[in-house]
């Protein structure tokens, strides 16, 4: 989409993520040999040949992360190492049983791995077994929109990061999800288009992105502020129109609202966000607006400094986090 800033702020993710998740540290043997095996398994199935894995402790190798007590593996990150948003040239079909051996898997990163789809009879809804499993991954792979329905199998599921998928097309898959207890959804740059659906019935939804898709239509029945967890919105890079539903402004909870670059109408001052006194970025930068920087400021307090990050990084390490400052409004005199 040619954007390259993403006001996404997910610190949400890293809270639903506990925070005892130490690397082991000691020198006995933790890693579970089927864990270890199905590891290898794994490494090979995916041609992951990034990974240096050798000898019989697997809770040291890179990228796994051990429970330091029961030495279960919890997390994974096997996304592709060459920087970000290389897919690769191959595409991969992916056999999801392969991680069923890891029964206690928490967060899964598989992105940027050329996955265009699962073997058949072999697909992510075999992963209702690994009731641990919060937080995945599959962003910047080939998948198309037939594997959403495999995902909203999985119940354990908090996390879904799909962005950079860019091949779904048709709706925004609200009404799949709906009814799961997902609570962080990462739809952008996915090719979705259409009109919003319907979001008011998703109660767990605390984050939520479409941006750069090719979505249009207005907002205003589509049940927003009906979401009183909703923390984090982000409509920016889409052909929305329309006027903002002034009962935004009861969504107490909003951390976090882009709506830049659609053609929203927008009239100033929009007194209904300084309900929100949680709200600490809000972009409308790029939309038909109309008003003046300084009454933004009066309405405003909340933009000082902004630590917003790539959704992506969020799911990476702490010390990877990079902090964006945006300040991007545009005004029209
Ligand atoms: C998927 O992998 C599992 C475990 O290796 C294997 O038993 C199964 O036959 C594979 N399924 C398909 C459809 O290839
Ligand atoms: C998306 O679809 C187009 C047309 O079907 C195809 O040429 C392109 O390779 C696909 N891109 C990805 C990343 O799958
Ligand atoms: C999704 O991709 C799979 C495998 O590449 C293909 O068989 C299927 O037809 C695609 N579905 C859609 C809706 O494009
Ligand atoms: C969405 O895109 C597909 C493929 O380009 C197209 O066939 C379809 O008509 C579009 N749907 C809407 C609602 O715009
Ligand atoms: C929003 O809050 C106002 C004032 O508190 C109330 O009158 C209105 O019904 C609320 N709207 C929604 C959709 O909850």
């Amino acid at each position: 989409m040619g954007n390259n800033f993403t006001p996404i702020l997910l610190a949400l993710a890293l809270l639903l993520l506990p925070v005892q998740w130490e690397s082991v540290s000691g020198s006995g043997l933790l890693c579970k040999e089927e864990e270890r095996r199905a590891l290898l398994h794994i490494k090979a199935e995916l041609s992951c040949s990034f990974l240096e894995w050798e000898g019989k402790e697997c809770c040291h190798w890179e990228r796994v992360t051990c429970h330091s007590r029961t030495g279960h593996v919890i997390e994974l990150d096997l996304r592709y190492p060459d920087g970000p948003h290389m897919i690769n040239a191959y595409s991969l079909l992916l056999n999801a049983t392969i991680f069923l051996p890891l029964r206690q898997l928490r967060s899964l990163s598989l992105s940027e791995l050329g996955i265009c789809d699962c073997v058949a009879g072999a697909g992510f809804e075999s992963w209702s077994t690994l009731n641990k499993l919060k937080m995945l991954d599959l962003s910047y792979n080939e998948l198309n929109r037939s594997i959403i329905s495999s995902l909203a199998q999985v119940p354990s599921l908090r996390i879904i990061d799909l962005e950079g998928n860019v091949n779904m097309t048709g709706n925004v898959p609200v009404n799949e999800f709906s009814a799961t207890n997902l609570e962080v959804l990462n739809l952008r740059d996915c090719g979705f288009n259409g009109s919003l659906p319907y979001l008011g019935d998703w109660s767990s939804l605390k984050a939520f992105s479409v941006s750069g898709n090719d979505l249009y239509g207005t907002i205003t029945s589509t049940g927003l502020c009906r979401l009183k967890n909703l923390e984090e919105l982000d409509l920016s890079y889409n052909n929305f129109a329309g006027t903002l539903p002034p009962c935004l402004g009861n969504l107490s909870s909003l951390k976090l609202v882009d709506l830049s670059h659609n053609q929203f109408q927008i009239e100033f001052p929009t007194s209904f966000f300084e309900r929100v006194i949680s709200l600490r970025y809000l972009s409308l930068s790029n939309n038909q607006l109309e008003g003046t920087l300084s009454l933004i400021l009066v309405h405003f307090r909340i933009i000082h400094i902004l630590k917003l990050w790539h959704f992506q990084q969020v799911h990476r390490t702490f010390e990877s986090k990079v902090p964006i400052c945006h300040f991007n409004f545009r005004f029209l005199n």
